[in-house]
């Protein structure tokens, strides 16, 4: 039977938290006995325990019900270990120095993962999520040769360093293309919204 949240789920937070089963039912005001039974699922937690029981456990209510975890380990937020979260729904984007659990349009949004690193061959059809990008007058020029059709386009085109980050929002009929003033090493990085995220360093 599914239930809205999983003996594992609870057991596995509390040991990588790494506090007792009696801890944590001191925390919540319940008997051991209680975490015992939501951690062999012979007893679920009662909804008003939820929110307390994820503060103490370390995640959101939403991590806590969907048994996905995102920790964030870019602590020092290097801007170049960005995360980008898409909605497929309505297209919002959300750029996050670690990760996050990031809700939009009822559900919770995947992380863009690059399909490709600098200097890895793209396949030929997939050549038009190629970068490219031309150095001059102190700024990158990039472009790519890819459609950009409602149904099919770049939806932003960014440049991050260790201390900056930019980004560029592209339309459905406009180019696929935009430029930056050169701050030094980085990512260029553009998302397609069918394919993803694609990045090249500079
Ligand atoms: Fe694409």
């Amino acid at each position: 039977m599914d239930t809205y949240i999983t003996a594992r789920s609870i057991k596995r937070l509390r040991e990588e938290k790494r506090i007792t089963q009696s801890e944590l039912a001191e925390k919540l005001g319940v008997s051991s006995k209680a975490v015992s039974k939501w951690e062999t699922a012979r007893g679920l937690p009662d909804i008003s325990l939820i929110e307390p029981l994820a503060k103490s456990l370390g995640v959101s209510v939403i991590e806590l019900m969907n048994g996905d975890y995102r920790i964030n380990e870019n602590v020092a937020c290097n801007l170049k270990r960005s995360k980008f979260y898409v909605c497929p729904v309505c297209g919002n984007v959300v750029h996050a120095t670690g990760a996050a659990v990031i809700s939009c349009c009822g559900i919770t949004l995947p992380e863009a993962e690059p399909e490709t690193e600098a200097g890895v061959e793209v396949e030929q059809e997939d050549a038009m999520h190629k970068l490219e990008v031309m150095y001059t007058d102190s700024r990158h020029y990039v472009k790519l040769s890819h459609p950009m059709t409602k149904e099919h386009y770049i939806s932003f085109i960014a440049y991050i360093t260790d201390g900056h980050f930019e980004m560029k929002k592209l339309y459905p009929e406009g180019n696929a293309e935009a430029d930056f003033l050169g701050r030094g090493h980085g990512l260029i990085v553009a998302y397609c919204n069918q394919h993803g995220l694609y990045r090249v360093r500079v």
